[in-house]
């Protein structure tokens, strides 16, 4: 089986749509929800719209592996309500990835996507190329917005970690003292390409962070570190493109896992990772998905 049971949110599947990646309106988190995804994250939205940087913003690198600095483009929490309610009316299970420049646009953006109707709540403390990364990198930041939203939300709050620190262990400690339900791990990792023609960066903004299939290793290290110290449900995230690295995060201690950027390539590896994975649990002799959490330690 493939359903869970994620901080209370029934999902029929533990795959789930990662921020920034098609999460734009109803339309776009529909079809990855039709295409088997057990739930979708939004794009990361603010208090305000915001254009984000110049193109060139998302550059491939490696096979499968991508660098960007989209600089957290958004419409804004005023004008993604309706999407919110619209996931909602059609049945969607819809998780409102947020970020805001104060504690108190934070919990404002939270309010209002708790009101449209969002099951869960995502906090983006993490894009390596924003300013929201500087409550990601210091475990007082991260408590002290964690409690301040926690008195606010009713609804689940998950925690998007930023991998770009000494101790991520620390700050999801952090996380979980003031009131997190889950942490996601991770977000992109800090970088940058230079063109050795014009000799100077790629992407317009500079630099921007590392997603796909080059940081999957380095997922599954920091969710095994994690499972090691947290209670609360780690969502593993980076460089899934086959059932085999959903497998290895179960192992290493996630209870589900977030797609992003093999997603670029089409949404009919969700149904066929879904497929391979219920094949496995069967030829393992695993009822659930759920039995897989941490069995690597
Ligand atoms: C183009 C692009 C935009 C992204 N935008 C966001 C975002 O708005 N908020 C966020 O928390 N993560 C964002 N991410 C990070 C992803 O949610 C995910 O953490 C990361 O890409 C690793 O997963 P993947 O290897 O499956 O893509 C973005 C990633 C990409 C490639």
């Amino acid at each position: 089986m493939l359903e869970i049971n994620l901080s209370g949110l029934k999902l029929k599947s533990p795959i789930i749509l990662a921020a920034g990646v098609l999460g734009v309106s109803y339309s776009s988190m529909k079809r990855v929800y039709d295409a088997g995804a057990g739930a979708v994250t939004s794009k990361s939205i603010g208090i305000v719209p915001r254009e984000g940087y110049p193109n060139p913003s998302v550059i491939p690198v490696y096979p499968d592996t991508f660098i960007n600095s989209v600089g957290l483009a958004n419409p804004g929490i005023n004008n993604f309500i309706s999407e919110i309610s619209e996931c909602k009316a059609n049945g969607l299970v819809i998780i409102v990835s947020i970020f805001g420049d104060t504690n108190e646009f934070y919990r404002e953006v939270a309010l209002k996507a708790q009101e449209a109707g969002a099951d869960a709540i995502e906090v983006n403390i993490s894009c390596p190329h924003a300013e929201v990364s500087s409550w990601g990198s210091d475990k007082c930041l991260t408590q002290t917005l964690v409690e301040y939203l926690r008195k606010a939300i009713s609804i689940p709050i998950f925690i998007k970690l930023n991998p770009n620190v000494t101790d991520l262990p620390e700050i999801a400690l952090a996380a979980e003292k003031a009131g997190a339900d889950a942490v996601v791990a991770i977000n992109t990792i800090r970088a940058m390409i230079i063109d050795v023609n014009t000799k100077k960066p790629y992407l317009h903004h500079g630099s921007g962070g590392l997603s796909g299939r080059s940081i999957h290793p380095i997922a599954v290290k920091h969710v095994y570190d994690l499972y090691k110290v947290l209670k609360i449900p780690i969502i593993g995230c980076g460089g899934i493109f086959e059932w085999e690295d959903v497998i290895e995060f179960f192992l290493a201690g996630a209870s589900a896992v977030q797609i992003g950027t093999a997603l670029f390539k089409g949404l009919d590896i969700i149904s066929k990772l879904n497929t391979d994975l219920k094949r496995y649990l069967k030829n393992n002799n695993y009822r659930n998905i759920s039995d897989l959490t941490g069995l690597a330690h």
